[in-house]
């Protein structure tokens, strides 16, 4: 290695936006092969934890090829959803998808990174993120800018890979994402090196306190988490 290159798991822009340009097509299919589908059920918890009004104004971060944002739309059906990511051709499948919904919410779809928001002071009532906050490199400058962009007492609802705490499922698990998350994306999408990053990045992320005592430190309060599927998943939730 030498010294210029990121460390493994370590995200850094060119990295993380070099490996979803090229898999953003096969994005969907490698998320549902994968997870065998449960991806569905943790974007589900995603939208429960958002506790949404008809009213409100959601941000949707490192939004992909934005299923977190159909879901809140067929879920809860609050009055707009801002979907938002750096990466131009995860926002394109994003735009494909919902060309086709017919609700009721307002989608747009801008290009935006999560550490810089084009947004003004307190436009948002809840901003979500599922499988973002790893990919940053600056942690506390999107916490910063959450905070920013959300109204006093609006909602910050983070989901994220996490640590298993009963150490034979951690094990299991862990032997999965060395080993058959590379083969599947390998085979999916021939980037078997992005899959092989996103084992370590899991691996080195922070563990659910940790993270929870970083938004705390980022100045949010009334921070809870919880585990889902055994710890794989958490999902975090923050006041402003
Ligand atoms: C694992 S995907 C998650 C997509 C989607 N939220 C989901 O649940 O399927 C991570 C996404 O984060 C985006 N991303 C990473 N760093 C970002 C940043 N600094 N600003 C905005 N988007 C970013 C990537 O382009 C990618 O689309």
């Amino acid at each position: 290695m030498t010294h210029d290159e990121p460390a493994p798991g370590e995200a850094t822009t060119e990295r993380v936006q070099g490996i979803f340009s090229t898999i953003a097509d096969r994005y969907d299919s490698f998320n549902m092969l994968a997870s065998l589908g449960i991806d569905r059920l943790w974007r589900r918890e995603l939208v429960r934890a958002c506790a949404l009004r008809p009213e409100d104004r959601v941000l949707d971060l490192c939004a992909g090829t934005g299923d977190v944002a159909l879901a809140i739309a067929r879920q809860a059906a609050p009055a707009a959803v801002v979907v938002t990511d750096f990466t131009p051709e995860m926002l394109d499948v994003a735009r494909e998808k919902i060309a086709r919904y017919e609700g009721s919410t307002q989608l747009t779809v801008e290009l935006a990174d999560a550490q810089d928001l084009p947004f003004g002071d307190e436009e948002f009532d809840v901003v979500t993120v599922a499988f973002g906050v790893r990919n940053l490199p600056d942690r506390a400058a999107n916490f910063a800018e959450v905070r920013r962009v959300l109204r006093p007492g609006g909602r910050y609802v983070v989901l994220e890979f996490s640590h298993p705490p009963f150490a034979p499922w951690r094990g299991l698990y862990h032997v999965y994402l060395r080993h058959a998350v590379p083969a599947i994306g390998g085979l999916l999408t021939g980037q078997r090196d992005g899959f092989v990053y996103l084992n370590d990045s899991i691996r080195r992320f922070p563990d659910q306190a940790e993270l929870a005592a970083e938004l705390r430190a980022a100045g949010f309060s009334v921070i809870s988490w919880r585990d889902l599927t055994g710890g794989i998943v958490a999902l975090h939730t923050a006041l402003r």
